[in-house]
């Protein structure tokens, strides 16, 4: 991509029915990466991330809590899911609810004109469904539970949960008319979904041919009423997956939705389906372009299963944001696992990476090069040729970064600017520059490497700002960076040459965590 292209991005739209949990929070994170990284690099950035609030299952969590859904939804907004963003400091654009005025009456047209142009029909509907997904399931997505509280009944893979068998008067979307030209969607565009596992998964559910798509529901009115026909509410999903356009002006600002569609989606895999094959047909429907990419992230798992509120193996953002912090959080999540990938997280292994990476290789190298900076040249920055074979690796650092980040490869841009912090640990190591200050001359050394040094971390710091956000605030005013941090130019980071003078770092980047970590 050139620098200045529009670049939207988006997250999921998270059910209101219960609080966040780092499952949530990993592709919030993982998005705000992407986007912060793009920002940085001058594109014209949007990242779009909201709540999805309608439907059965919102309906019923509200009855059960003795409310009425939307004031349900007003009270988890405010309470869980807009506080979750400050948490793990996420830069959004703009928040969505499916409930915004904006996005109901965008919803009605675009729903009007799929009526009026014959791709919707009346029927009737007959199957299971499983309120945890939202989903109507074929008997694939299935299975009979030996034991346990539901023995003997047909649970969703998913939830474990027992369906519910639905028959009712439905409005269809014709989805099956899309078969093939989603079919040479896939092919003409291999990497609209990605990763490949995800990719592979979607193109042979959609081979396996397609039907219709229920797209209304008439037993409850918790929804946006379907607009020739008030005794139905529009399917949950159908109205959630509109938020991505709604959000950016469609049918009511053409030079917004100009200028920022298509997006790239960033999901779960396990709502990979939705996005790839109910969203796509649905735009092709309307006439519109199709997302630019669908990537469908991996799991969190907790004693290897996918971390979930309603298994209580749920773990709440702020019981590590309030130990680690938030850039901890955020480097974490995104190195430990392959983007794409399923991962398992245990405190054990947050605290050993936070020990070994964050506060021992990056932190340390920090305070070290900056102190001995303050010791022996009075905060100015030695004038000197920095050293050639590591201005290499901070050039090849950001290369390699900057193209995993097009890969959506964020734990390999990680990698790669690492292989600055460990060259630059072994540098300082090698070079010895207390021994070099002891005597006057090697003063000439002594400004080599410690130019070099503050030319790396210069480097490490516009790398890393998309990740360590707050670290690398601090690093950037302790070396005299001029400008805002996340405005410098992270394709170009390696030729950052700062100065005049570094002032001492306002204590260390990731201090020692005493506490205990919370027990598994
Ligand atoms: N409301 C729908 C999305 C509509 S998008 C038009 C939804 N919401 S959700 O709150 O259930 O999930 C939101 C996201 O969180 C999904 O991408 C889901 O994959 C992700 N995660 C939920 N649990 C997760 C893990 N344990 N691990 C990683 N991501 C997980 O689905």
């Amino acid at each position: 991509m050139a620098a200045g292209d529009s670049f939207y991005i988006t997250t999921p739209i998270f059910y209101v029915n219960d609080v966040p949990h780092i499952g949530h929070a990993y592709t919030e994170v993982a998005s705000d990466v992407l986007a912060r990284w793009h920002r940085q690099r001058g594109d014209d950035t949007w990242l779009l991330t909201g709540t999805d609030e309608h439907g059965q299952k919102i309906l019923r969590t509200a009855v059960a809590n003795d409310t009425s859904p939307q004031a349900w939804a007003d009270t988890l907004v405010e309470s869980a899911w807009k506080p979750l963003l400050a948490t793990i400091d996420i830069h959004n654009d703009d928040f969505i609810r499916t409930t915004d005025e904006r996005h109901e009456k965008a919803v009605t047209i675009f729903l009007q004109k799929l009526y009026d142009d014959g791709h919707i029909y009346s029927g009737e509907y007959e199957g299971y469904y499983c309120v945890g997904c939202e989903e109507y399931k074929q008997l694939d997505d299935l299975m009979e539970t030996p034991d346990g509280d539901y023995a003997g009944q047909l649970v969703c893979k998913i939830h474990g949960r027992p369906i519910e068998i639905l028959k009712e008067k439905n409005y269809f979307f014709r989805m099956s008319a899309f078969q093939q030209q989603l079919l040479d969607l896939y092919a003409n565009q291999p990497d609209f979904v990605q990763p490949a596992s995800v990719r592979n998964e979607i193109v042979s559910f959609v081979s396996a041919g397609l039907n219709d798509l229920s797209i209304s529901r008439s037993s409850f009115d918790w929804g946006i009423k379907v607009p020739w026909d008030d005794s139905h509410v529009v399917y949950v999903w159908f109205d959630a997956l509109l938020n991505y356009v709604t959000a950016v002006g469609y049918g009511v600002d053409d030079a917004q939705f100009q200028r920022r569609w298509p997006a790239v989606h960033i999901v779960g895999k396990d709502i990979a389906r939705f996005h790839a094959v109910i969203w796509p047909a649905m735009l092709m429907a309307a006439g519109l372009e199709v997302p630019r990419a669908v990537f469908g992230h991996g799991w969190l798992l907790v004693g290897g299963e996918k971390m979930s509120k309603s298994k209580l193996t749920g773990i709440a953002p702020n019981e590590i944001t309030d130990t680690f912090g938030s850039d901890a959080f955020r480097y974490y999540f995104l190195s430990a696992i392959t983007f794409g990938q399923d991962g398992s997280f245990s405190w054990e292994d947050l605290s050993a990476r936070y020990q070994a990476e964050l506060a021992n290789g990056f932190g340390n190298l920090a305070s070290r090069v900056i102190a001995m900076v303050t010791r022996y040249f009075d905060g100015a920055i030695p004038v000197a040729e920095p050293d050639a074979a590591i201005l290499a690796v901070a050039k090849k650092a950001t290369d390699a970064a900057n193209r995993a980040i097009d890969a959506f490869a964020i734990n390999e841009a990680l990698s790669a600017t690492w292989q600055l912090v460990d060259a630059l640990n072994g540098y300082i190591t090698e070079r010895e520059p207390w021994a070099l200050a002891k005597d006057p001359a090697d003063r000439g050394k002594l400004e080599v490497v410690l130019a070099t040094a503050v030319r790396g971390l210069g480097t490490l710091a516009v790398l890393l700002s998309p990740v360590l956000t707050k670290a690398t605030e601090k690093l950037w005013a302790s070396l005299g960076g001029t400008g805002a941090i996340d405005a410098q130019p992270i394709d170009r980071a390696w030729e950052w040459t700062g100065g005049p003078s570094v002032t001492p770092l306002d204590g260390t980047l990731f201090p020692r965590i005493e506490a205990e970590a919370p027990a598994e």
